[in-house]
């Protein structure tokens, strides 16, 4: 019966990894899939990780299903992590939260509450957006519109454009918005645009839509959750779906939580009784083990701190290799100025070069990236920044 299922082109990203495995070129780079890597191109268990398993191999004595809502302690840490210690939505009691598989988990289950509350809610996504937002929203039954948000040619956020989508969006639309760390582009809104963007959803009252996927990464963790918190704290409503494959390096234990941070008490009740149906009603129970960790770590002073610093060095990693990258282009002759790199954000630039350039960078020289020009900094090295930069130079200034 599957046969008549179409052949389907592979996935914009995961489809990169697959391709990269297969090319024998012994110099090939990867800066494909967002997955931090270290100078020798690993991808190492975090040592504050490595230590909370153990902690957990000793204190867990049974596999039995865990709440429906997830790990408390996880929800509360990173509850806390998000929205600040002294959050004004926590104490007043307005926020419900569960423990979801990834930060997919949690866009999936958030996608699937809103259509609960109107199935032709409308989601606003940027132009350009995280190409597997579009599968995850979209196919929980909503419309999918976009914002303006970056310009190619001038390697900038449209801000102006895109407020002035954002003004036109109507009472009871969502707008989802990246917390920090901005995937594809890098490029991350200033505090000024987030007030600004905070003032239309409360004139047009739409709800703010937060997908935090690498806090820690862009300015540092509670700098990066300066956006998400403007909003909570100036509106009744918001909804954020965080992740902790990132900064936690925690990405096949499938990490995330769903927050829905409510007008009051009573409907923050209601929320959390539906999400968990939601939940429910897709894959039943929440996954332990890496919430687990979580909660572990942020429960810990030491390990927290440890934790910490190993974000921060990750964090600074990537800006180094950020400059060094911009320094080899230039250095190699680049007819182009690519120092806007420098003031991309997170694991992400893009390059803005076309489609038929990067492609060229695949086929002639095995750099692998995606088609929009987005690249995993992290994939950059001391030991391939040379190779990179130079092929770089070959493409554009052909
Ligand atoms: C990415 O954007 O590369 C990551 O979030 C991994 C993925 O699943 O696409």
């Amino acid at each position: 019966m599957f046969e008549v299922l179409p052949q389907l082109s592979p996935d914009p990203i995961l489809g990169l990894s697959a391709a990269f495995k297969q090319d024998t070129n012994p110099n090939k780079i990867d800066l494909g899939v967002g997955v931090y890597k270290d100078e020798q191109g690993n991808t190492p268990i975090l040592s504050a990780v490595a230590k909370a398993q153990q902690v957990l191999l000793e204190r867990e004595t049974s596999k039995t299903y865990i709440t429906p809502q997830g790990v408390q302690g996880f929800i509360d840490g990173m509850l806390s992590l998000i929205l600040g210690d002294k959050s004004p939505v926590m104490l007043a009691d307005r926020v419900a939260a569960v423990q979801a598989p990834g930060g997919c988990g949690s866009l999936r289950i958030l996608a699937e509450l809103l259509t609960r509350v109107n199935k032709d809610t409308k989601v606003w996504v940027s132009d350009p957006t995280w190409a597997n937002h579009i599968p995850l929203i979209g196919n929980a039954g909503l419309a999918i519109e976009t914002y303006p948000y970056f310009d190619k040619a001038s390697a900038s956020i449209r801000f102006d454009a895109m407020l002035d989508a954002l003004k036109k969006v109507e009472k009871g639309d969502v707008v989802l918005l990246h917390g920090c760390c901005h995937n594809p582009t890098g490029a991350d809104l200033t505090h000024e645009q987030w007030q600004a963007v905070m003032e239309v959803a409360k004139e047009r009252e739409f709800l703010p839509f937060v997908d935090i996927a690498y806090q820690g990464f862009g300015d540092g963790i509670e700098e990066d959750a300066y956006g998400v918190r403007l909003l909570c704290e100036n509106l009744p409503e918001v909804i954020i779906a965080a992740s902790c494959s990132k900064n936690f390096g925690l990405y096949r234990e499938r990490v995330g939580l769903a927050a829905i941070v409510t007008a009051d008490t009573k409907t923050k009740s209601i929320a959390q009784a539906q999400i968990q149906n939601v939940a429910r009603g897709i894959y039943s129970m929440p996954p332990s083990y890496g919430g687990a960790l979580v909660d572990i770590i942020l429960s810990d002073v030491a390990l927290k701190q440890e934790w910490q610093s190993e974000v921060n060095e990750m964090r600074n990693r990537m800006r180094t290799l950020r400059s060094l990258l911009v320094d080899k282009l230039s250095e190699y002759g680049a007819q182009k100025d690519f120092s806007f790199v420098n003031q991309q954000k997170g694991m992400f630039s893009f390059l803005c070069i076309s489609p038929e350039q990067v492609q060229k960078m695949r086929s002639e020289h095995s750099v692998y990236f995606v088609d929009s020009s987005r690249v995993n900094i992290a994939g950059i090295s001391l030991s391939n920044v040379d190779d990179m930069a130079k092929a770089m130079v070959s493409v554009i200034n052909s």
